[in-house]
């Protein structure tokens, strides 16, 4: 069984529900699923897991949040190696630019992300639907 962990950092909790989304999405389709908050994971916990979902909502001015899940994905992203990744997040005011830049940032990395996803606020039917999908890639 694919063990596969959704690690994520949410403010008001739209990003907190796109996590436990794409966790359902994984456990349907097979794997064994923790979720976890950006605070509580770091680099030996990593080895565990086959394949990892991030999720953090566009902070500051279209940049990850800097307190709790940077220093964290600082930490981990080098020692991703071939693991299946998915990038998701929560963002309301602009286009979703965040994401582009943190997908920029994990190709350049070399990451296999397999998709990323974003929700404008909370997830509605659509971004529902979307989370249990690039789940089910995971697992
Ligand atoms: C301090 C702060 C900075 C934000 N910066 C952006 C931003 O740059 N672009 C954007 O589209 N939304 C921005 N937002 C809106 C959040 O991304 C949005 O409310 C999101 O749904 C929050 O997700 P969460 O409930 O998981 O915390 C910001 C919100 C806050 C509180």
């Amino acid at each position: 069984m694919s063990k596969v962990a959704v690690v994520f950092w949410s403010g008001t909790g739209n990003t907190e529900a796109m996590a436990d989304l794409v966790a359902q999405g994984a456990k349907t389709a097979g794997a064994s699923v923790s979720v976890v908050q950006a605070a509580d994971f770091d680099a030996d916990q990593l080895e565990k897991y086959e394949a990892v979902a991030f999720g953090c909502p566009a902070m500051g001015d279209e940049e990850l949040e800097d307190t709790e899940f940077l220093p964290m994905y600082d930490e981990v992203e080098p020692l991703l190696g071939a693991r299946k990744v998915v990038l998701f997040g929560s963002y309301d005011w602009n286009d979703g630019e965040w994401m582009e830049l943190w997908e920029q940032r994990a190709e350049a990395a070399g990451l296999n992300v397999v998709d990323t996803l974003i929700a404008k606020d909370y997830p509605d039917d659509e971004a529902t639907a979307e989370c249990l999908r690039v789940g089910a890639l995971l697992a």
